[in-house]
């Protein structure tokens, strides 16, 4: 990857950043680095200013990330044999298909007996209808990708020297199976769909159990056994498997204990936040 810094004083910044940041273990297959190669040591930039978050700190990035995103792409597995009656062609036998489904953080207003402790398992409308849940329904387990390329414009640019870039932002797979919910009724359906309903005010045609539904659809839970994190480039970002008893063991204003520092996901941003989300979700 070769970037062509747009102004002088990119360069500048760029360059020096790297050639003065020697705390930095340089990255193979980092093409960024690169950018050293075009030295131009007229500014110095404080290396700290490219320090990498902790692990931890990365974590509570990713469950921020989750807690505020309405949507991902859930990749499954076709089955392995498709029975002859099916529509689906059976050249897509044992692949995997992406697709964009509708999620939200919402397994801390379970009731109880539901509830995992708001351990960031996602929760998801499902349809029965869409091939992601009918491959789920086959036996296939399942991955989500979230990210935050759709907060470029806010983001802008968060990496010395380069223009604004969505590679640059986090994204995040979590692994898992589909754990259907049991229907719910009363005060825990409507908290349920209370929460699922402000980020998505559409799904309210298609709740479970809605009467002349178009489809028939059930709620469930990603229930996450690994979690794969880019944090955006590998010199600035952490990129890697995150230990997932951090991961489950984050809440929104703190975390269970002997996870982490005291820090919850409210103590964190993302690129391109400004204001502290209090009261905003
Ligand atoms: C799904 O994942 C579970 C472990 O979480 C594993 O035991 C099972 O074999 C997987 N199923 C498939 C179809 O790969
Ligand atoms: C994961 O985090 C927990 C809690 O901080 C810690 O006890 C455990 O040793 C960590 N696991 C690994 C593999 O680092």
């Amino acid at each position: 990857m070769i970037f062509q810094p747009l102004t002088a004083g990119l360069l500048a910044l760029c360059s020096s950043t790297f050639t003065s940041a020697s705390v930095i273990p340089p990255l193979a297959n980092q093409g960024v680095l690169n950018y050293a190669d075009h030295a131009n040591t007229a500014h110095d930039i404080d290396a700290d200013s490219v320090t990498r978050p902790s692990w931890f700190t990365s974590t509570l990035m990713a469950r921020r990330l989750l807690a505020l995103s309405p949507n991902g792409v859930i990749s499954t597995t076709f089955p392995s044999q498709i029975p002859a009656w099916s529509r689906t062609p059976a050249e897509v036998a044992g692949l995997p298909i992406g697709l964009r489904e509708y999620i939200a953080d919402c397994d801390g207003i379970l009731p109880e007996y539901l509830s995992h402790g708001d351990n960031g398992d996602p929760t998801i409308l499902a349809l029965r209808i869409a091939t992601t849940f009918r491959n789920t329904a086959a036996g296939s387990n399942l991955s989500l990708e979230i990210d935050w390329w759709d907060h470029l414009s806010e983001a802008g640019a968060v990496y010395p020297g380069l223009p604004p870039s969505p590679a640059a932002l986090p994204r995040i797979t979590l692994f898992g199976y589909l754990d259907p919910l049991p229907e719910l009724s009363g005060i825990a359906a409507v908290n349920l769909e209370k929460c699922f309903l402000r980020s998505h005010p559409d799904a309210k045609y298609w709740l479970p159990g809605t009467p002349g539904s178009p489809h028939a659809s059930f709620w469930a839970r990603l229930v996450v056994t690994q979690v794969y994190w880019i944090g955006g480039f590998g010199d600035v970002q952490q990129i890697g498997w995150m230990n997932v008893t951090e991961w489950k063991g984050i809440r929104r204003d703190g975390s269970l204990a002997g996870v982490g520092d005291g820090r919850g996901w409210e103590d964190v941003r993302l690129p391109g936040e400004k204001h502290p989300a209090h009261g905003a979700l």
